[in-house]
């Protein structure tokens, strides 16, 4: 299948454009997120990676053509039924005031649980894994406003691996964090997405670990998609000058032998 095929099980985009009121951010875009796979959406600040992945999530309606998910337009899914196979973290999430990490992350529960219903051991045990996970275990009581920032997007991680989806869609999941908790997330969903075939959709900044951690990405530039594709074909030194008019080196990751980048 081709890129601009739209795919029947999981997510893509068709001739998608997305505006803010006649400020047109993202135009004319149709490709395919592989299913089951790590993919990472790049590009320089004000390009629209935020923009393009809210629409995915349904949290703005496309000013043209459409989103799938599962080949079905995701704006005809029904609210509860989308948040159990899709779950987002926004770039910049706001918790209620006091808050506990325990009853953030018990949120993400909310659309697998009917109106009053009890809460189950199921849930219980899915939070606490969540938990565990991020490493947050020890953290569940602390309010939310006492964590550091690193701490506190670890809690936001916890709370959409609680809400238990195929498809996870996370913006800048690892701001705030210092390197080695940057490549404790990335690892952490690396594993969600091997053990459970998870998709993963992240956008990110830091092009070397969206390099080494990504199975696919779309890179964005200020006129549109300059490329989608494994890394291989995408870090390269010409898209790399179209998305960010960036000088660089492109060579081996002496660990991983994925595409490196080295600005002059
Ligand atoms: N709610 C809004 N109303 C109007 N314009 C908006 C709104 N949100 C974003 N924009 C504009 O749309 C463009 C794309 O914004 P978006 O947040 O998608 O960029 P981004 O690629 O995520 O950037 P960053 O890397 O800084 O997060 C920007 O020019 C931004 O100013
Ligand atoms: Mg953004």
């Amino acid at each position: 299948m081709t890129e601009n095929e739209v795919s029947d099980a999981g997510l893509s985009t068709e001739a998608l454009t997305l505006a803010y009121r006649d400020r047109v951010v993202i135009r004319d875009l149709s490709l395919t997120v592989p299913d089951r796979r790590m993919t990472s959406i790049l590009g320089p600040n004000g390009c629209g990676k935020s923009t393009l992945l809210k629409a995915m999530a349904r949290l703005i309606a496309p000013a043209g053509g459409h989103v799938r998910l599962g080949g079905e337009d995701i704006g005809a899914i029904d609210t509860r039924a989308l948040a159990r196979r899709l779950a987002i973290l926004p770039q910049s999430p706001k918790a209620p005031e006091g808050i506990t990490v325990a009853d953030l992350v018990r949120r993400g529960r909310t659309p697998w649980r009917g109106f009053l219903s009890p809460w189950t051991e199921q849930d219980a045990n899915v939070c606490r894994q969540a938990l565990e996970a991020v490493g947050l275990g020890e953290l569940a009581d602390r309010s939310i406003d006492e964590l550091s920032g690193g701490q506190r997007q670890r809690a936001w991680i916890a709370l959409v691996l609680a809400q238990d989806t195929s498809t996870l869609l996370l913006d800048e999941p690892t701001t705030w964090l210092d390197l080695t908790h940057q490549l404790e997330v990335l690892s952490l969903l690396q594993s969600r997405n091997r053990a459970h075939g998870t998709t993963v959709v992240c956008v990110l900044h830091d092009l070397n670990l969206a390099a080494r951690y990504s199975d696919h990405l779309i890179l964005l530039g200020p006129s549109g998609l300059v490329a989608v594709g494994p890394p291989g074909e995408v870090v390269t030194v010409e898209n790399l000058d179209a998305a960010f008019g960036l000088k660089a080196l492109v060579v081996p990751d002496p660990v991983t032998g994925c595409p490196m980048v080295v600005p002059h």
